[in-house]
This record gives structure tokens, sequence and C-alpha cells, in this order.
């Protein structure tokens, strides 16, 4: 028999549900920097992105392994994930900085609501939301002009190692045609992942050009920053 894993922070990987307004904080976008081409959200989770971004008329579109699944079973993960998250949050509080929520309950209310936008956004375009996972996504080279990644690489140390980080952002740039924006670069426990210079040294070799950029936006504390990929 295996021995049970013992994660740092968090644990598995959650279904979580940002709104659009954390989406537009976290990768220091304007609405306008979504109406320039088609965006592709991966792993979009329960998130309020796509619905958010559609709302304002952009092309956007969503993608992630667990959209196999029933889609209220899916629901109902989310929402108990989601409050996973929350008791998380109230139970690590020098984890977490407040500013863009309020206080915990803030956190689950604007969570719980992004839950709600998605649904309603799957069940009026259920084409949309599309089966897949990294690090073999089911679209073309250049499908889309920016690709979006939150809260999977880097988030996730005890699950993926540095041979899965790198594919996994091989392929995002591999569909993205002008760039790839992921965030954060910090873990549940607030470190910052460590091979990220490895990392962008890899990519530089098979043409993919790369920049951190901090943003506005911090949830986990240190956790302000995001890897921009510039596909060649
Ligand atoms: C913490 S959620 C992030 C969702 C969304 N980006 C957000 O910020 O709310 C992580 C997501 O990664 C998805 N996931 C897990 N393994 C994956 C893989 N290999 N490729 C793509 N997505 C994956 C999970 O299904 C889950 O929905």
């Amino acid at each position: 028999m295996s021995p049970t894993p013992q994660y740092r922070g968090l644990g598995d990987v959650i279904v979580t549900a940002r709104p659009f307004d954390e989406y537009l904080a976290m990768f220091d976008l304007a609405d306008a920097d979504l109406m320039t081409g088609p965006v592709l959200d991966c792993p979009a989770g329960a998130s309020g992105f796509a619905a958010g971004a559609r709302a304002i008329g952009a092309d956007v579109t969503a993608v992630d392994p667990e959209y196999a699944i029933d889609p209220d079973d899916l629901l109902r993960r989310a929402r108990r994930d989601t409050e996973y998250g929350n008791r998380y949050v109230r139970d690590n509080p020098t984890t977490y900085s407040w500013g863009f929520f309020r206080d915990e309950p803030d956190h689950l209310a604007r969570r719980m609501a992004a839950l709600d936008a998605f649904a309603a956004d799957r069940r009026a375009h259920p084409e949309r939301y599309v089966i897949g996972a990294l690090p073999l996504l089911p679209f073309d080279d250049d499908a889309f002009r920016l690709v979006v990644s939150s809260h999977l690489l880097f988030v996730y140390p005890d699950h993926f190692g540095y041979a899965d980080h790198l594919r996994f952002a091989q392929e995002l740039a591999r569909v993205a045609g002008e760039e790839v924006r992921i965030f954060p670069l910090v873990d549940t426990t607030t470190a910052r992942w460590p091979d990220l210079h490895r990392l962008r040294d890899d990519l530089a070799g098979c043409g993919v050009w790369s920049e951190v950029r901090r943003v506005e936006y911090e949830f986990i504390r240190d956790g302000d920053e995001m890897l921009v990929l510039h596909p060649g």
C-alpha cells in the first residue's frame, strides 16, 4: 500500500469559482484587453470569468477536465470546495491579506456569486465549456490571442513537478497566438515556486520569451506577481 501523501497548504486541487472582477485584478486586465481576439481560461474550474467576459462582448472559451462530470455534480463539488477554501482562509489568517475581499464572509459570498454566474453561463453556452486537461489541450496552435491561467501552475507543487510545469507552460503557449498570463507564482503556504528561473530559461530555449509582472491584486500574501509568456 502506498503511503498517504502529506500535502502542504490547501491539499488536493480544488474546483474554485473566482469572480470576473477578481480575474481582471489578478491578470491586470481592462475590459478592452478582452476585446481584441479569442480568449481562453485554462483551467476555468467554476469561475465566473467566461460569464463576465461574454457579458461585455468578448469571445471566450473555458476549459477544465472536470467538465467531463455531470454539470449538477460539478456544481455540488464546486460549492463544497468553495466552502472548504473559505474555511482554509479562516484557519490560516496569516496567509491572506485583505483588500480585494473585505473579510471572510465577503470572500465566501463573492465566490458563491461567481459560481452562480458560471452555472448560468454554462447552461446558456455549453459549447464554450470544453473538456480538456494540460498538458494536451483540444485546440489548434494559436487558437486564442490571450490565455489566462490561474491557480493551477505553481500553486500545487505537491501534485505537479518541474517537468509537468514545463509541459503545461509549453502547451499554454502553443494555443496562444500572442500572450499567456499565469497567476500567482506562490502556493497556498505563500512560498514562491522555486524553479521559476529554470522554467523561464527552458521556455526561452524553445522560443517562448517571458517576463514577471507585478499586479495590484494580492490575496495570498506575496502573491502579487504573474508570469507573462510571449510565444514566438
Ligand atoms: C483552483 S482551480 C482554479 C480554477 C479557476 N482558474 C479559478 O481561479 O477559480 C484548479 C482547477 O484546475 C483543474 N485541473 C486539475 N488538473 C488539471 C490539468 N491537468 N489540466 C487542466 N486543469 C486541471 C481542476 O479541475 C480545477 O478546476
